[in-house]
């Protein structure tokens, strides 16, 4: 029997909407879709706006994640954020190792373990990102790269830990590009990251963690992706800024989800 995961969509605004417009986005989405239950809706704004947005959200079914972290818990670390910062305004979630932190800001896979460790001492869920770049997976090394990215970011990680965590395979050549993967490239990588999670743990835990998709997900593309066994959600841009894709994108994983529910009953 396959274990049920519930859908995660989560919406990675990167350096986009002042804390007035997050405010305004917020409201809307939680007028649409604040009390359903079915999906986990998690909008991770810039650090400046998580507190307008976490205002809105309280009592809603929305959570707050943040787009990064540094893994000290303070210090002198000018421009950083601290675990303990982000959980005192009601953050849940925190984005590490995506692939624009490692690119721009040279983020190494030690790096990024330390923050998972970091966030999962914190409370913090940690969504950890994996993806290859074009000439990767043109090379066919896409399973490779994406297996050394994930055991180095899980390194030292428990078991019982492992249910705090979730995983976004991120293929970079699909990021803010309009080219996605098909859902068959998805499936083939989100499949292959779970076996591999079910070596280094087991099979049980490995059944129970979320990997979402990124890379241009939108509302047209959604169904097909979401549809893939597994394909757990999505971590999306572009299409997270605007609140009315934001919400159909929720509305395809709740739809999907209904299907599921009911097929099992
Ligand atoms: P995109 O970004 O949906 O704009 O491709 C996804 C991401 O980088 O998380």
């Amino acid at each position: 029997m396959s274990t049920y995961r519930k859908y995660i969509i989560a919406g990675n605004w990167k350096m986009n909407k002042n804390a007035t417009e997050a405010k305004d986005f917020a409201e809307e989405l939680v007028e649409h879709q604040g009390n359903q239950t079915d999906v986990s809706v998690v909008v991770c704004p810039p650090a400046t706006d998580l507190q307008a947005v976490g205002h809105v959200f309280e009592g809603s079914n929305c959570s707050l994640g943040a787009q990064n972290m540094h893994p000290a818990d303070a210090g002198a670390y000018t421009g950083e954020v601290s675990a303990e910062m982000l959980r005192d305004l009601f953050v849940s979630y925190v984005i590490l190792g995506h692939s624009e932190r490692r690119q721009y800001f040279g983020e190494t896979d030690a790096f990024v373990n330390e923050k998972v460790h970091t966030a999962l001492r914190n409370n913090l869920k940690p969504i950890l990102c994996v993806g290859e770049s074009i000439e990767e997976r043109d090379a066919g090394r896409m399973i490779e790269v994406v297996k050394h990215q994930l055991l180095e970011g899980v390194s030292g990680v428990s078991e019982d830990q492992l249910d705090s965590l979730v995983l976004a395979y991120e293929p970079i050549w699909a990021i803010g590009t309009g080219r996605t993967a098909s859902p068959e490239q998805a499936q083939e990588v989100h499949a292959a990251l779970r076996g591999i999670l079910a070596e280094q743990f087991s099979s049980e835990a490995a059944s129970r963690v979320r990997i979402l998709y990124g890379g241009s997900m939108k509302p047209e593309n959604a169904d097909s992706l979401l549809a893939q066994v597994d394909i757990d959600g999505g971590l999306i841009g572009g299409a997270s800024l605007d609140v009315r894709s934001f919400v159909k994108l929720v509305e395809a994983a709740q739809a999907i989800t209904e299907r599921q529910l009911s097929a099992t009953v």
